[in-house]
């Protein structure tokens, strides 16, 4: 609750001119032990990774600054043995942590990282093993789909832990996405959509066509029928009618493994370095010039619907709406 108030207290800041971040999305590293199609990290380099205390810095640094949210994501974050450490660390200076995953090594870290995590977020296109060859082999896939029942069971053991899967949208899966929400629905778990952003040539596709609305629609249905479907309502219909949003980049800052804060997001067209915490502090970096001109020149950007830029960015717009609805599901869950 103290960690929406002052969520809350961003935006007012922001609206009165400030560009203060609520959240900090941390690409902890660049590894994977997945090669999916349509995916930019694991084609990076490895080499530069923080240490653990270097993290700990960050994280220091971002709470004093009055960010609330704490993000880990990759790479695969659960490749790093200091994960519990690190989620830890945040969660103990009572920030909101959230982290996602390919899953595979949930039945490794679920147990150490569940106490110190408020949202876990796995990622699964389909609920059909050869409709997820864009992201894994079928042994992997299946393995995967344990590891979130697992989570789904480990959930109910933790209060205010909350969980869902992740799911891209494209041309493979248009037409599973209803069968998803009803195993979610079954496991007790949510369920958040973001379709798919083309960033390199073996990516799969998305036509936002009659079909692609109709499946939307057929989503909102859902939603209304109280499925856990957790995209806010006005997110689907913007995808559903291929509508723009003024992106509001400045509620994240984005540090990349090597120390990179980058603006707006990781999308190689518009992707910009702003200072690196090696040698500037997380405050400096923000407050910087650099960050302000690569803010002003993302906002119309309109490249992508990745769902915590479209949906950060839909809250801080629509405070009164789409705002207070996504904090009832917050605070419900
Ligand atoms: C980059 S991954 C990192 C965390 C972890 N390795 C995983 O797969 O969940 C974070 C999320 O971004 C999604 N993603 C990756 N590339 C994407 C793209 N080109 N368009 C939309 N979502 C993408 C993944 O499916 C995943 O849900
Ligand atoms: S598991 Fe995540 S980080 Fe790894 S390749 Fe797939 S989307 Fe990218």
């Amino acid at each position: 609750m103290i960690a929406f108030l002052k969520v809350l207290e961003t935006i007012v800041e922001n609206k009165i001119g400030h560009l203060n971040p609520a959240i900090l999305a941390h690409v902890i590293t660049n590894r994977c032990n997945l090669r999916c199609k349509y995916c930019v990290f694991w084609r990076r380099k490895f080499d530069e990774e923080p240490s653990t205390n270097k993290v700990f810095s960050v994280i220091d640094q971002a709470e004093e600054l009055g960010i609330s949210f704490y993000s880990v994501t990759g790479g695969e974050p659960l490749l790093r043995d200091d994960i519990p450490e690190i989620l830890k660390h945040a969660h103990d200076k009572g920030m909101v942590t959230t982290l996602v995953t390919n899953g595979i090594l949930l039945d490794k870290q679920l147990e150490s990282i569940a106490p110190h995590l408020n949202a876990l977020s796995i990622s699964l296109d389909s609920h059909l093993a050869e409709h997820s060859t864009h992201r894994c082999d079928a042994e992997t896939y299946w393995k995967i789909r344990k590891n979130i029942e697992m989570a789904a069971e480990c959930k109910k053991r933790h209060k205010n832990h909350k969980v869902n899967i992740n799911t891209v949208i494209s041309q493979i899966n248009l037409h599973d996405l209803d069968a998803l929400v009803k195993l979610v629905d079954e496991l007790d778990i949510g369920i958040t959509f973001e379709p798919v952003v083309t960033m390199v040539p073996e990516s799969p596709t998305l036509a936002y066509d009659e079909d692609f609305k109709h499946v939307i629609d057929t989503l909102i249905e859902m939603k209304d029928s109280d499925y856990p479907i957790w995209n806010s309502k006005r997110y689907l219909e913007l995808i559903r009618d291929s509508k723009t949003f003024d992106c509001c980049s400045f509620l994240l800052v984005r540090l990349d493994p090597d120390g990179n804060v980058i603006v707006p997001c990781y999308h190689p067209e518009v992707t910009t370095r702003v200072g690196t915490i090696h040698e500037r502090t997380l405050k400096d970096i923000i407050e910087s010039d650099e960050r302000k001109r690569a803010l002003m020149k993302s906002k119309e950007c309109h490249r992508c619907y990745l769902t915590n830029y479209a949906e950060a960015s839909l809250i801080y717009n629509n405070i009164f709406k789409t705002g207070l609805e996504q904090f009832r599901l917050w605070v419900e869950a």
